[in-house]
């Protein structure tokens, strides 16, 4: 039951994870969530919006779908209402285009009471005598103070710059401020691209379509051993699963460690599709000759220098198989080096009220609760270390969030599926007889 004037929850940051989550909560009664963003609208990675980019998930992975097929917060039901609903049939994909998601998600957002945009989160207090959380933030100058009996933390991961990079000055960027220097960063006889995830195999893709016209030269760079490919086969995809997590979280931390650095590929390769479309791309363009550009794998980035007089950027490279250094200098550096997660300042005065691990992670338990006691805050997207590589999946958003909301109401209003996979991913819990099958 809500006090007047406290919450039963506030929601920090609006990315997909917490928008699902305020579009689920909306129709339950007994729950009043307040939904803090600090930007002034909804806008999901907007540097990487490129036209023709789309999900790498089907729409099924909307923000509400899997938790309630029936809620009017659907990408289905965007489509219909956009009348783009045909259209997408006929296209016959099952991925929307990243421009239509964000687009799909700003339709939802409108049609919340509960989220308030341009609310910066700048302080957390635990106030005693009354038993809730006063979230403080910044509001176009000016303190708000809103208080809640819970917190929901969904503030993303921002983007990561190796510590090579950090404070080199002139213009680099990292991939998130792409399109809003695409132009700039054309105008350069040179670009190098650091990293091989989706996001630099999207620009890497983009600027190659445009090297003739522009004449740049492009060099792609990363210190894996190859532009590989992110697994997408169907046993595998079973390991999105409620399953999958039990088992992962049930693991020795050391253990879940060592798993999440080599399931790279599960989460962080690159489109099959895109490698190919870069392959032809690079063919297409070798008929006329030459073709400026160069690709380097097994090649880290070990040290950077930016000249100011001459605008140029000289990057320490190492080729770690040979193990043979060298440099390569260009005037424009798109660091596609990827998101971490960074725990929020703003927690810092109730830092003795979460649980920590060893190395002072979120020790976040399996129904995503982090408080050290008493059901009070939960996170979204912060659970990599414990829940394994479906933390950032939007597949698995509705599915994290009808865990919250069950937790928070102690009912289970949406339907929690316990096990959708077909196979096990631990060992039986009693000896197999021969010949005797797991029960599923
Ligand atoms: C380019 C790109 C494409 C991706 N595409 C896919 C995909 O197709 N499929 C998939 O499964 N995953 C994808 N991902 C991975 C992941 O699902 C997304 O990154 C997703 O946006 C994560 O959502 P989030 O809600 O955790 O965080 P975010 O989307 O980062 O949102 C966090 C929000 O919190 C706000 N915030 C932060 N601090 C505060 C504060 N103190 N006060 C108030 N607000 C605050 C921020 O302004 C931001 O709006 C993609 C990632 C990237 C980078
Ligand atoms: N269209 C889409 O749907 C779309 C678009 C973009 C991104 N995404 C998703 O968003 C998430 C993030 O993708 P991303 O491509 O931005 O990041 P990412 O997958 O984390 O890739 C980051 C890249 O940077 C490299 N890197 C990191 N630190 C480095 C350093 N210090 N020196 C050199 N290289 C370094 C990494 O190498 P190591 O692997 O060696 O660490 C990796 O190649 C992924 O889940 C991705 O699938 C989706």
């Amino acid at each position: 039951m809500s006090t007047p004037d406290i919450h039963d929850f506030i929601a920090v940051g609006l990315g997909p994870f917490n928008l699902g989550l305020a579009c689920l909560a909306e129709p339950l009664d007994g729950l009043d969530g307040l939904f803090l963003e600090r930007n002034e609208e909804f806008d999901w990675h907007p540097g990487m919006l490129l036209e023709s980019a789309t999900l790498q998930t089907p729409f099924l992975a909307d923000l509400v779908t899997f938790a309630d097929p029936t809620s009017s917060y659907s990408f289905l039901n965007y489509l219909k209402q956009s009348g783009r609903l045909y259209a997408f049939y006929i296209r016959e994909s099952f991925y929307p285009l990243r421009t239509e998601y964000n687009d799909y998600c700003r339709w939802a957002a409108r049609g919340l009471s509960s989220v308030r945009f341009g609310e910066d989160v700048v302080r957390v207090e635990y106030e005693e005598a009354e038993g809730c959380y006063a979230v403080h933030a910044v509001r176009r100058g000016e303190r708000t103070v809103h208080r809640a009996r819970r917190l929901v933390l969904g503030t993303g991961t921002p983007p990561h710059v190796p510590e090579s990079c950090r404070g080199l000055g002139g213009d680099l960027l990292h991939n998130s401020a792409y399109l809003e220097n695409k132009a700039r960063l054309q105008a350069k006889d040179s670009i190098a691209i650091v990293g091989s995830g989706q996001s630099a195999a999207e620009i890497y893709h983009d600027l190659l379509q445009d090297i003739d016209s522009h004449g740049y030269e492009l060099t792609w760079v990363t210190r894996s051993p190859r532009f590989f490919p992110l697994e997408y086969t169907k046993l595998t995809l079973e390991m999105t699963s409620p399953e999958y997590a039990d088992y992962f979280h049930a693991l020795p931390a050391p253990t879940r460690d060592r798993l999440v650095a080599s399931q790279k590929n599960l989460y962080k390769g690159i489109n099959t599709e895109l490698i190919d479309g870069i392959f032809d791309l690079l063919y297409q363009k070798s008929l006329t000759g030459p073709c400026p550009t160069r690709l380097m794998t097994n090649t880290a980035l070990t040290g950077a220098r930016h000249e100011a007089a001459t605008g140029t950027y000289t990057l320490d490279l190492r080729q770690e198989e040979q193990g043979r250094d060298f440099s390569l200098t260009t005037q424009g550096l798109v660091l596609a080096t990827g998101y971490r997660q960074r725990l929020p300042e703003f927690l810092e005065p109730v830092h003795d009220r979460i649980s920590w691990d060893e190395q002072g992670r979120f020790a976040v338990r399996r129904n995503y609760r982090v408080d050290a006691d008493g059901g009070e805050i939960y996170v979204q997207n912060a659970e990599l270390h414990t829940h394994g590589f479906v933390a950032p999946d939007l597949g698995m958003a509705a599915y994290r969030n009808s865990c919250i909301l069950r937790e928070m109401l102690g009912r289970e209003p949406y339907t929690v599926e316990r096990r959708i996979a077909f196979q096990d991913f631990g060992a039986p819990p009693e000896p197999l007889t021969d010949g005797q099958v797991a029960p599923a």
